[in-house]
């Protein structure tokens, strides 16, 4: 008896005639499918999970043997969020104590800057744990958009005890039930002045309000405000100072009204990751995760982060799960060059289809080295480059630099970046994640040949 099923003509019970050879080769291919369809089906747990609950426990269901290693993994490399837990905190040394000296010795206000993912956070992170343990209270704030000078400053002074007001002594009733400076502040708008005087009078404390995301507080008379309460808390020689931080390429791009408080204010760039530093990311990791980077797999982390502790973050993320993966707690540099693979496929997805077509179509034409050229530039610095850069920091000649501006010029990659009217040209990416883009597809070209393991490496080990 003949039963076609779904276009499959089988046979039930023995056939008449012996069944045409292309008839027996369909069931071989359909029966170990529809094997695995009953498997499947039968199997509860069929569909991905979760590996860790909300409360941070192993779920103890479908983990593999290295289920404890990547719940580590995911604290030892943290590329979406800032550091805050100091074992994991690399590097910086000398940032954070010119910082320090500054708020303690100078009594300046501070600002950092720089570009997005250097690091300001993390930094502002250790620093509070810092200023905590030597006492000072530390009212930390991320400005939005929408940030009011009144707001702000009310929702620090609530942080700030009565006691220290040198108005109230320490066992005055309002002391005593837990009052703040907010319960002094008038009903109407507050004014830096009024915010300054108040502070003004404030003993045997000492108080930081960071202010960090400064850059996205677009409205000027915040800004404008904020200006204007460091002047004033530095003329009355108040016991408050403020740590502002920022994405920007140079001090004015932050703080307009800079003309009237730089005396008042320490400004510092955050810089780039030394190789050492990010090698002590990835030595940080390791030892957090009990997973081991292959020497030359931890110099190709350095050579493909260029000083950026978010990309340093990123791809060994990526590649200790490459390894784990692959049933190893060892990540070889095939992991990194795997990572490097995921990473570009993240990028992707934040960049505009037109600027990947330009980019994808100039390395099918091997013109990868002068975008990589112009990419390394901008990596090196705060994003903008001149044709000298390229010359110096890809040591090539000057004809080649310019050839490379020109080039990304025209296929609209690159542009003129604002500057003084005088000076040579500079330029900038049209979009910020391009530089990496263009510098992760390179090394994904570049990193299965040899590169060779960069000095700290060798001197790490
Ligand atoms: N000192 C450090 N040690 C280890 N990882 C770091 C360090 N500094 C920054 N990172 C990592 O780099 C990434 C970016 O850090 P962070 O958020 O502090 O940068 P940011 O400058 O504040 O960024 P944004 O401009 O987006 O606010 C995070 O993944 C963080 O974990
Ligand atoms: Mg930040």
């Amino acid at each position: 008896m003949e039963i076609e099923l779904a276009g499959w003509k089988l046979f039930k019970g023995k056939p008449k005639t012996k069944a045409p050879r292309a008839e027996a080769a369909p069931s071989a291919v359909v029966k170990p499918l529809i094997r695995e369809a009953h498997r499947r089906g039968a199997e509860v747990g069929g569909l991905p999970r979760f590996n860790t609950t909300a409360s941070d426990q192993m779920s103890g269901r479908g983990g593999d043997r290295f289920s404890a290693v990547r719940a580590k993994l995911r604290h030892a490399f943290t590329p979406s969020q800032p550091v805050a837990d100091r074992r994991l905190f690399a590097g910086r040394d000398a940032v954070l104590k010119t910082i320090i000296r500054s708020i303690e010795d100078q009594r300046l206000h501070v600002v950092l800057y720089g570009e997005r993912g250097i690091g300001k956070t993390s930094l502002l992170h250790v620093l509070t744990q810092a200023a905590t343990e030597a006492r000072y209270i530390v009212v930390y704030t991320s400005c939005g958009a929408n940030s009011r000078f009144d707001e702000t400053f009310r929702a620090a002074a609530e942080q700030i005890p009565l006691l220290f007001h040198s108005g109230f002594s320490p066992t005055a009733a309002e002391s005593e039930k837990g009052s703040t400076l907010a319960d002094l502040l008038p009903g109407d708008a507050l004014t830096p002045r009024k915010f300054g005087d108040m502070c003004a009078r404030l003993t045997g404390t000492r108080v930081l309000i960071i202010l960090d995301e400064f850059d996205r507080a677009t409205d000027s008379e915040f800004r404008r405000d904020v200006a204007e309460v460091i002047k004033n808390l530095s003329d009355r020689l108040g016991r408050v100072q403020l740590v502002l931080a920022g994405v920007a390429a140079d001090l004015s791009e932050l703080v307009e009204h800079i003309p009237s408080i730089r005396r008042n204010i320490f400004a510092l760039r955050v810089p780039k990751m030394t190789e050492a530093e990010v090698l002590q990311i990835v030595a940080n990791g390791e030892r957090e995760a009990d997973l081991k980077f292959d020497t030359q797999a931890s110099a190709f982390v350095v050579e493909v982060a260029r000083g950026s502790p978010y990309i340093a973050n990123l791809i060994c993320h990526h590649a200790g799960h490459a390894a784990l993966d692959a049933g190893r707690a060892t990540v070889l540099p095939a992991d990194v060059a795997d990572a490097v693979d995921r990473t570009i496929l993240e990028f992707q997805g934040r960049i505009a289809t037109p600027s990947q077509q330009h980019v994808k179509r100039l390395f099918e034409q091997g013109r990868q080295d002068m975008l990589a050229m112009a990419a390394r530039s901008a990596l090196a610095g705060d994003g903008v480059f001149d044709a000298r850069d390229i010359e110096q920091i890809n040591e090539t000649s000057a004809r080649k630099a310019s050839e490379a501006i020109a080039l990304l010029t025209t296929e609209q990659l690159i542009r003129p970046a604002p500057g003084l009217i005088d000076a040579a040209p500079r330029y900038g990416f049209v979009e910020e994640g391009l530089p990496t883009l263009i510098w992760m597809m390179w090394a994904q070209r570049t990193l299965n040949r040899d590169i060779p393991a960069p000095r700290a490496a060798a001197t790490a080990s």
